[in-house]
C-alpha cells in the first residue's frame, strides 16, 4: 500500500480546483512590503537598472501611498537618494530633522494614516564614500558608527516612522538603538533588524537608484556577511533578539531562501526577506527580451519566499504583486 498505483499524486493535481483545495502556501497583498525610492528633485527619475521603477518625488511619494494603502500593502520601505552635495565623510545629513527622510515619513503619515513606514537605518545614502557607517582611515568604525545610527533612528521616529530598520550590518547597533528608542518614549517604535545580510553583487541597481555606486570606495566585506555562511546568520539573530529586535530580515532573498528556512525552523520571531534589486532587475530584463512570463515569475519568486517560511517580503514589485493577484 501507499506505492503506485494505489498511490498517484497527480490525481490531487487534475482540476484547478483540487489545486487550489490542497496548497500548501499562499501569497496575498498582506505579505509585501513595498521598497520605494525617493529623491529630494522636484522631478521623478528613471532608475537604468531597474525598468518600471523610478525615484519619486514627495508628491509621487503621497500617491504611492494611497495607492498601496488601497490595495491592502501593510507598509512602504523607503530609500532616498540624496542630493551628492549634501554629503558628507560622516553622513551628517542623515540626522537632519528637516532632511528628506523625516519630510516622507510626514508625507506617508498624512497621505494614508494607516499604512506602515520603515526606514533602512544605515549611513550609505548619506556619506560622500558610500558605506554604511563613518570611516576610520579605510576602516568602518564600529563603535563610532553606532553613535550616528542612533541618532538617525531617533530623527526617524520622531518623525512617525513606524519601523527603524537598521541595514548597515555593525555588532551591537540593535541593543543601542532600542535602548535610544526606549530612554526618548518611543516605546512603540519597532526594529527590524537586517540581521542576515550578506555582501551581495545583487545589490548593484539599488546603489544606482540612491546615487551610492560612483561613490563607493572598496566593499562591504568587513561588515555584511561572507555569502559562505549560515551557521554565523543564526548568531546574528540570535544576538539581535536579545538585544531587542521585533522582527528579523534575510537580505539578498531568493538565493538566501535556505537561510530564511533556517531562521523560520529556528526562531519565533517574524522573518522578512529582502527582494533585493539584483532580483528584480534579473526578472525584468528576461522579461523584456521575451525569455520569460515576467508576471509568472514575479509571482512565483513572491511565492517562493512564502513557502520558505517568510512572514513576508520586501519587494519593488508591491504594487504590481498586489494587483496581479487582484486585491
Ligand atoms: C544599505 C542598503 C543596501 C540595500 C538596502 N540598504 C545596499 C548595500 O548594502 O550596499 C540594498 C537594496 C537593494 O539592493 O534592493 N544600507
Amino acid at each position: 500500500m501507499g506505492l503506485f498505483p494505489a498511490t498517484r499524486l497527480r490525481r490531487l493535481r487534475q482540476h484547478d480546483w483540487t489545486r487550489r483545495l490542497v496548497q500548501e502556501n499562499a501569497l496575498t497583498a498582506n505579505d509585501l512590503i513595498w521598497s520605494v525610492v525617493i529623491t529630494d528633485q522636484d522631478t521623478p527619475e528613471p532608475i537604468a537598472a531597474m525598468p518600471g521603477v523610478e525615484r519619486l518625488t514627495l508628491k509621487g511619494l503621497a500617491k504611492a501611498a494611497k495607492e498601496a494603502e488601497a490595495l491592502g500593502i501593510p507598509a512602504l520601505a523607503i530609500f532616498p537618494h540624496i542630493d551628492p552635495a549634501k554629503k558628507d565623510e560622516d553622513g551628517a545629513e542623515a540626522v537632519n530633522r528637516d532632511g528628506l527622510i523625516p519630510n516622507a515619513i510626514r508625507t506617508i503619515k498624512e497621505a494614508a494614516p494607516n499604512l506602515g513606514v520603515i526606514c533602512d537605518v544605515a549611513l550609505d545614502p548619506f556619506t560622500t564614500h558610500g558605506h554604511d557607517g563613518v570611516l576610520d582611515g579605510e576602516t568602518i568604525d564600529n563603535d563610532a558608527t553606532i553613535e550616528r545610527l542612533i541618532e538617525q533612528a531617533l530623527v526617524q521616529a520622531e518623525a512617525g516612522c513606524d519601523v527603524c530598520a537598521p541595514s548597515d550590518m555593525m555588532d551591537g547597533r540593535i541593543g543601542a538603538i532600542r535602548e535610544a528608542l526606549e530612554f526618548e518614549g518611543h516605546y512603540n517604535t519597532m526594529i527590524l533588524s537586517y540581521a542576515a545580510k550578506y555582501a551581495s553583487g545583487f545589490y548593484g541597481p539599488y546603489r544606482e537608484a540612491i546615487g551610492s555606486a560612483a561613490a563607493l570606495k572598496g566593499d562591504k566585506k568587513t561588515y555584511q556577511m561572507n555569502p559562505g555562511n549560515a551557521a554565523e546568520a543564526l548568531r546574528e539573530v540570535e544576538l539581535d533578539i536579545a538585544e531587542g529586535a521585533d522582527m528579523v530580515m534575510v537580505k539578498p532573498g531568493l538565493p538566501y531562501l535556505d537561510i530564511v528556512r533556517l531562521l523560520a525552523d529556528n526562531f519565533d520571531i517574524p522573518v522578512f526577506a529582502f527582494q533585493v534589486s539584483g532580483e528584480y532587475a534579473m526578472i525584468e530584463a528576461a522579461a523584456a527580451n521575451g525569455w520569460i512570463d515576467g508576471e509568472r515569475c514575479m509571482l512565483e519568486s513572491l511565492l517562493a519566499f512564502k513557502r520558505a517560511g517568510a512572514s513576508g517580503i520586501v519587494t519593488y514589485y508591491a504594487r504590481r504583486a498586489a494587483m496581479a493577484l487582484g486585491s
